[in-house]
This record gives structure tokens, C-alpha cells and sequence, in this order.
């Protein structure tokens, strides 16, 4: 039995409470429908900044009526530390998932990324310490390597900044380290991979990269590589990562007051990636066979990044299920039925 299986069954049979900020979104909704699943009361907080009252419903549909009776939502904004105050109470961990992402806002908004990523942030912590949850779980990220060249990325090991977004993620970083050293706090960092699955949003300036040229395909729209193609990602497939959050909520203390990279190990790069979105949409019977458009390296963006998991499989007994092609082939279909419905 591994790890991950073993923490299953004790939450099923011991089930606990959680809070999941940022639950109307990508990871947090996953993260949710993981959650009710293993029978847990969940707590959710979110304001739809960039969330979606739809991806709520999803979760309601894949679970039994019993199951989301045991779903509590709060609409609200992490920036408001009463709201923070009130999510908290009587959680067990805590899964810190609200953060505005993406590079490119933080360039054209830097202060509200600040203000959701740092005041937020640290809203939600000093009310979780207040509370004295059994520990707390955030969502990091790769970013924080900046511009370390090495390859591959080890947490030890970061370079400076390269977004006002990796900076609001650091931030996260040393008041997480500062509250575990200062008032004994369980906190564990999660420093995400590009992320990717069902309910990830196609949509907006701000999209991801593969549900982004996933719905240019399907649309039959143009799709821009940025750079050459040869610009490379640790892609990471949702269940990778709902994984982590699990191991790391309930991890034993020694593996607290840590960050680890949550990815696969793997490096993909961006032509190599478009071609596999066209494979598995042509397996789907969605003809496509268009051809990508190069155009200008995007500002900010780190030019190679692959993650060394061995600390997360030592400390967690983290095993990546899925690596990229098979996640691209699972989160497929969902893409084509959202995009499909929408249009
Ligand atoms: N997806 C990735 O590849 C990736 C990579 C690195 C880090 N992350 C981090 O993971 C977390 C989740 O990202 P995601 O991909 O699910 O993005 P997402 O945008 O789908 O989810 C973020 C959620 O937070 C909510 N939110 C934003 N501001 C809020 C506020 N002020 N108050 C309450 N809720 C608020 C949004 O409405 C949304 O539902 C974020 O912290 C992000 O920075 C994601």
C-alpha cells in the first residue's frame, strides 16, 4: 500500500475538517471533489475573482447528495481578516489555494497581486495560527526559482525573482518559515509545477498555456508559442497535486516548516506539448492538424524548468501517478464537453 493510499484510509475512516480558500477555482475545486469524496467536511472560501460558481456545481454533481451536505461555502475575500477569521473556525488543516496567478497580471497589476498574495495570505495564516489548526498547506510556486539556472530545480536552491507575482510567492515562503520558527506553526509550501487538468480555465487574458491552446484548437483558432518552442515545463497533472495536499496536511511534524516542488520530474517543451494536445484531440475525433504561430518571448517567464522530487517522495512518500501525455489524454474529454457547451 502506498503512502497516499494508507492517508486515505485513515481520513476515511477518521474523517476530518478542512478549509479550501480558493475553492471555486482550478486546483481548489479538485482539491474539493477529492475531499468530499473521502467523506471530509470541507470549509470553502473564494469571491470568484477568477473562480467559477460552475465549477462548484461539477463538484456537486460528482458527489452524492450526502457527501455535499458536508460542504460549507463562505463568499468572501481573503483580504478581509474576518472572513479569514470566520472560515477557520473549527478546521483542522488548512489548503491555502486563493492567490491571483499569473505572471503577466502581476506585470500590468502588481498591487492588487500583492494585496491578495501577501495581505491575503498572511490574513488567512495569522487566523489559522489563532485558530491552532493541525497544520497549514499553501499553494507555492516554481517561480520562486527566478533566474537560478540549474537544472534540475532544487528547493534549496532559488535566484532572484523575475515577476512581481514570484515575488508575492516568496513573500508566502519566508512568512511561512518565520510563523513555523516563531510560534511553532505547521506550514508546509507547496511549490507548484504547471499545474494542469479538468477545470483549469480556457478562458481570459490570463489563461494557461494548455487549456489555452487546447480551446484555440478546438476553435480552430490561431495558437502562439511564445519564443521558439524550446521554452520547457515540468507539466503536472492535477492528481499529482491533490496528492501532495493530502500528504502534506497530514504529514508527521519533522516534515513540517519545509517546501516542496510538486511536479513530475519530467521536462516537456512547448512544441513538444502542442503536439501532444493535437495527438490526444485527434484520438478524441477532433480533427486538428493546424500549425503553431511563433511569436515574441513573453516577459517575465523563466526560459527552462524541471523539478527534482526526491525531497516531497523521501519526507511525503509522494508518487507521481500521471505524467504528462497521461494526463493530457484524462483531461481531454472534459475540455471538449466544456468547450462544446460553451459555444
Ligand atoms: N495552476 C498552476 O499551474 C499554479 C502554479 C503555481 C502556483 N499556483 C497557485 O495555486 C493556487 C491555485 O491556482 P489555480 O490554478 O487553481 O488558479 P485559479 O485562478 O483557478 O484559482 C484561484 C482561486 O482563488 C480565488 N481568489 C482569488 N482572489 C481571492 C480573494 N481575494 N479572496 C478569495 N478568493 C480569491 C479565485 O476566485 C479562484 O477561485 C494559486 O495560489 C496559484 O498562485 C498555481
Amino acid at each position: 500500500m502506498t503512502k497516499y493510499d494508507q492517508v486515505k484510509k485513515d481520513l476515511l475512516e477518521k474523517p476530518k475538517t478542512w478549509l479550501v480558500t480558493g475553492v471555486a477555482g482550478f486546483i481548489g475545486s479538485n482539491l474539493l471533489e477529492h475531499l468530499l469524496k473521502l467523506n471530509q467536511t470541507v470549509v470553502g472560501l473564494d469571491n470568484f475573482a477568477t473562480g467559477h460558481q460552475h465549477n462548484l456545481d461539477e463538484v456537486q454533481g460528482e458527489v452524492s447528495q450526502e457527501q455535499w451536505s458536508r460542504f460549507n461555502f463562505i463568499e468572501g475575500d481573503i483580504r478581509n481578516a474576518g472572513i479569514c477569521k470566520k472560515a477557520v473556525s473549527g478546521v483542522d488543516y488548512v489548503l491555502h489555494q486563493a492567490a491571483l496567478g499569473s505572471v503577466p497580471r502581476s506585470i500590468n497589476d502588481p498591487a492588487t497581486t500583492n494585496d491578495v498574495n501577501i495581505s491575503g495570505f498572511l490574513n488567512v495564516l495569522v487566523a489559522a495560527r489563532d485558530e491552532q489548526v493541525k497544520s497549514f498547506t499553501y499553494a507555492a510556486s516554481s517561480s520562486t526559482y527566478g533566474d537560478h539556472p540549474a537544472l534540475p530545480k532544487v528547493e534549496e536552491n532559488i535566484g532572484n525573482p523575475l515577476s512581481p507575482y514570484a515575488v508575492t510567492k516568496y513573500v508566502n515562503e519566508l512568512y511561512a518559515d518565520v510563523f513555523a520558527r516563531t510560534y511553532n506553526f505547521n506550514i508546509i509550501g507547496l511549490r507548484y509545477f504547471n499545474v494542469f487538468g479538468k477545470r483549469q480555465d480556457p478562458n481570459g487574458a490570463y489563461a494557461a498555456v494548455i487549456p489555452k491552446w487546447t480551446a484555440d484548437m478546438i476553435n480552430n483558432e490561431e495558437v502562439f508559442i511564445n519564443g521558439d518552442g524550446e521554452t520547457s515545463r515540468d507539466f503536472c497533472f492535477i492528481e499529482n497535486t491533490v496528492q501532495m495536499n493530502i500528504l502534506a496536511a497530514t504529514a508527521n511534524d519533522e516534515s513540517k516548516n519545509n517546501v516542496f516542488n510538486v511536479a513530475v520530474g519530467d521536462r516537456t517543451t512547448l512544441n513538444k506539448l502542442y503536439d501532444s494536445i493535437q495527438d490526444s484531440l485527434n484520438a478524441n475525433n477532433v480533427n486538428c492538424d493546424s500549425k503553431p504561430t511563433n511569436r515574441e518571448f513573453r516577459a517575465g517567464d523563466v526560459r527552462h524548468s524541471q523539478a527534482d522530487i526526491s525531497k516531497a517522495k523521501t519526507l511525503l512518500g509522494y508518487e507521481p501517478e500521471f505524467r504528462i501525455q497521461e494526463g493530457i489524454d484524462k483531461a481531454m474529454p472534459w475540455y471538449i464537453e466544456f468547450l462544446n457547451k460553451q459555444s
